[in-house]
């Protein structure tokens, strides 16, 4: 089958389109006709030989795929070959066949299309387990969802708005910001012009944030804390200005914060099953309403997943970018 095939670790260049065997699946498994998938950042770290991919899976990149099922493992239930279906993969979803658990498979509406269902996994789940699962946004809070224009920071902001919740972002142009807004962000700040500290305690008269979500990491640390109201949460997913970092653990202590880091794709499946489910009785039927959507900026062939990932690193996307693969 054709893939997106790695010929080292490093940059953009490295991804070439090429032939390797399919896919082979186990006994809860379907094979998937991969239609759409769609690119995350950690694709690009995994790119440059980081983020492996956890024992037994592919490690042809892509995390979320949209196709029609082709062929099943014997204990597979209540899915058909033709079915239409779209979720969370371990990897392998640059490629025109991959595998994934039956119970992590969503049906796709019928008025979407492939891409749309390959926008919504990732960023979905990721937003809705570190915002509420975990970072429990409760209606009557304050949220300060940094890097607003990603793929995570879009979904992030919509599910807030939409349980009530008061938005604040960070983005790095005017445009991600107001696009942000058209979302249900409330305010929006430059962190390339303005200290968002300052901003933000400026915006919230003096009160401070309940829950942080960033992406950022160690330059971040320190000025996200001081943010936070007593009893903050902060939710770290992801380390995209470094790892490591100093802070005052005082303020930790005195206002009695959570600092929670978490990564969806070490985890088990049983955990991935859970995850799906809990999006999929909370957000996905808004979702087919169309009162949320999965904000797409970019389709590339999937031969062009090279200049995708381009794009990607330049930060040019308010959203997600998809590869089409059929
Ligand atoms: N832990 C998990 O389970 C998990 C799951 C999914 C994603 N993630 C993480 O979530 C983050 C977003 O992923 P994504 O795929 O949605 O990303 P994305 O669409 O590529 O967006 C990332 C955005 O971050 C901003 N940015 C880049 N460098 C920055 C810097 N040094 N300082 C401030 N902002 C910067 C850019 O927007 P501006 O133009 O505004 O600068 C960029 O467009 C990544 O760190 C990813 O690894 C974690």
């Amino acid at each position: 089958m054709e893939a997106i095939i790695r010929t080292g670790d490093g940059g953009p260049e490295v991804l070439q389109l090429g032939e390797v065997p399919p896919p082979q699946p186990t006994e809860t498994q379907l094979l998937v006709d991969v239609h759409a998938t769609a690119l995350n950042r950690a694709d690009t770290i995994q790119r440059r030989g980081g983020y492996p991919p956890p024992p037994g899976e592919s490690e042809i990149l892509g995390l979320e795929i949209a196709g029609t099922v082709s062929a099943m493992g014997s204990a597979v239930d209540g899915v058909t070959t033709g079915d239409r279906v779209f979720g969370l993969v371990g990897g392998g979803g640059y490629a025109a066949q991959a595998v994934i658990d039956y119970r992590m498979a969503m049906p796709i509406p019928d008025e979407w299309s492939f891409e749309q269902a390959a926008a919504v996994p990732e960023v979905f789940f990721t937003a809705n387990e570190n915002i509420f699962t975990l970072g429990e946004l409760s209606a009557d809070e304050t949220i300060l969802i940094h890097a607003g224009g990603s793929g995570v920071g879009s979904a992030g902001v919509q599910i807030s708005h939409h349980a009530g919740a008061k938005v604040f972002v960070t983005a790095g142009t005017s445009e991600k910001i107001e696009r942000c807004k058209a979302l249900g962000a409330v305010e929006g700040i430059n962190y390339k012009t303005t200290d968002f500290t300052t901003e933000v305690k400026r915006l919230t008269d003096g009160a401070g944030i309940d829950v942080v979500l960033d992406f950022i990491g160690a330059p971040y640390l320190e000025r996200n804390l001081s943010i936070l109201k007593t009893q903050g949460r902060l939710l770290q997913v992801g380390l995209i200005g470094g790892s490591t970092a100093e802070i005052n653990l005082g303020v930790v202590m005195r206002n009695r914060l959570k600092i929670i880091g978490s990564v969806m794709r070490p985890q088990s499946i049983a955990e991935k099953i859970a995850i799906t489910q809990r999006f999929g009785e909370r957000w996905l039927p808004k979702l087919k309403r169309g009162t949320l959507q999965p904000v797409i900026d970019t389709i590339f062939p999937l031969a062009e997943a090279r200049q995708a990932h381009e794009y990607m690193e330049a930060n040019r996307n308010f959203g997600k970018i998809l590869l089409k693969v059929k």
